[in-house]
């Protein structure tokens, strides 16, 4: 089989990956892929948005699945142009991936059908907005309804700073269109939980669940970043709150896009709070998250793409889903400045006997040589038995892998581990 993949970061270098060890698999093209993910399949210089080139890229080569992983391509509905030419693909169609590219869609689906979120008011006019914020409850949270690069969300903890970010999305435009409107949201508290799924659009299969770490300091300081390392499981994730989830949160959701006429089919990633009032959704994402896919996909014990296609045959009912009973654990090294400016082009050495569990995001090749490009610039990944294990293993990769101005944060795991240690 020719797969295609559609995407070029550490999500996307953790599927091929794992793509890879199917036996019929004979060619994998990325578009773009990166410097990192050349080791593995053949990358193509075409931007994960530019729809047509990939579909007349996908005709030309005759392939015969594609999976299309970023959330702007599915958004603008990559999915639905491969399969008019009929290319089956992994994702779903522009109408279902709504679910991430409009945070009103959301939050209107999750008020509609009773799904438990944040109570939220939605504005599209700046005076009134700001009208809200002279009474709204402090904190608060203010979110762009669009894509905004993960970084279209703002925790208000003052009454002007609650000011200031309504006026950076809807008048100075921050993040583009995507701020045109607005979701002010309730604050909520607890330990977050990330759960990626596997859906046909009948039946949904969580994945082993996950923990992200979006600041880029340690003990959760500083900026958000797009995540700077990952656990799974996530200990907090007991099986009494899995069943909850599927109760109250993933089953629901399936069957409310099914009553809207926008049935889902890929990967729906689900964002949780575990709140004193049960879980909550935070967001939703139409695709794998990243840097999560970088410690889930690793303990996937069945082959990723008969998952895969099953979600697109409508046949995940009787298709295995089965997770190792292990531990995974992702430390990212990113560029120092990242997720400000940084500098770019220093020669990354990653030795050749951990290669094969080192995911790279932001690597370009120059001169034969692999080179950074990008803020996050890889992830290393360790698989042990107990999550201790996997952070030490994690972060002796990290200590063999070099490249200059090289950040990362020294912590990932360790909130997971004070959870772990008591459970
Ligand atoms: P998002 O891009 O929607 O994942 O939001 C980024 C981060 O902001 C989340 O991972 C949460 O840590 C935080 N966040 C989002 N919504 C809320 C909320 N309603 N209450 C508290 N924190 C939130
Ligand atoms: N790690 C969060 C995301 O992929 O959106």
């Amino acid at each position: 089989m020719k797969i295609l993949v559609v995407g070029g970061g550490g999500r996307e270098h953790a599927i091929i990956t794992k793509i890879k060890q199917n036996k019929n698999v004979e060619k994998i093209y990325a578009l773009p892929g990166n410097g990192g993910i050349a080791r593995d399949a053949e990358c193509v210089n075409i931007g994960a948005k530019d729809i047509d080139a990939i579909v007349a890229f996908a005709v030309e080569n005759s392939i015969d699945y594609a999976i299309v992983a970023p959330d702007d391509p599915l958004v603008l509905g990559c999915v639905d142009a491969l399969e008019a030419k009929g290319i089956p693909c992994f994702g779903p169609k522009a109408n279902a991936a709504i679910i991430e590219g409009s945070k009103v869609f959301s939050k209107e689906l999750m008020k509609k059908y009773g799904i438990p979120t944040a109570a939220c008011e939605v504005f599209d006019n700046v005076d009134d907005a700001l009208k809200y914020m002279e009474t709204a409850p402090i904190p608060t949270v203010i979110k762009a309804d669009g894509l905004a690069l993960g970084k279209g969300v703002i925790i208000a903890f003052t009454r002007e700073e609650a000011v200031n970010a309504v006026k950076s999305m809807m008048c100075d435009k921050a993040f583009g269109k995507s701020g045109d409107r607005i979701v002010v949201e309730e604050f909520l508290e607890g330990p977050e939980v990330s759960v990626l799924s596997f859906t046909d659009g009948k039946t949904v299969v969580p994945m082993i669940s996950s923990m992200d770490h979006k600041r880029i300091g340690d003990n959760d300081t500083g900026l958000n970043t797009g995540g700077m390392g990952t656990v799974a499981p996530n200990p907090y994730y007991t099986d009494e709150i899995a069943d909850l989830c599927m109760k109250t949160i993933f089953k629901p959701t399936i069957d409310a896009m099914n009553r809207e006429g926008r049935s889902f089919k890929g990967c729906l990633y689900f964002g949780l709070m575990l709140t004193k009032d049960g879980p909550k959704v935070i967001e939703y994402n139409c695709r794998f998250g990243d840097p999560e896919t970088q410690v889930v996909l690793p303990l996937l014990e069945s082959d990723l793409l008969t998952v895969m296609q099953a979600t697109t045959n409508g046949t995940l009912a009787e298709t295995e889903v089965k997770f190792r009973d292990k531990h995974a654990t992702c430390v990212i090294m990113a560029s120092k400045g990242y997720p400000e400016s940084y500098e770019k082009g220093f020669e990354i050495s990653i030795p050749d006997d951990i290669a094969d569990n080192v995911f790279v995001a932001g690597g370009a090749i120059k001169d034969g040589k692999l080179v950074t490009s990008g803020g996050r610039v890889l992830g290393a990944t360790a698989i042990a038995d107990t999550l201790p294990e996997a952070i030490e293993k994690s972060y002796s990769m990290v200590d063999r892998i070099k490249f200059d101005n090289s950040y990362y944060r020294r912590d990932i795991g360790a909130r997971a581990l004070k959870a772990w240690e008591v459970k």
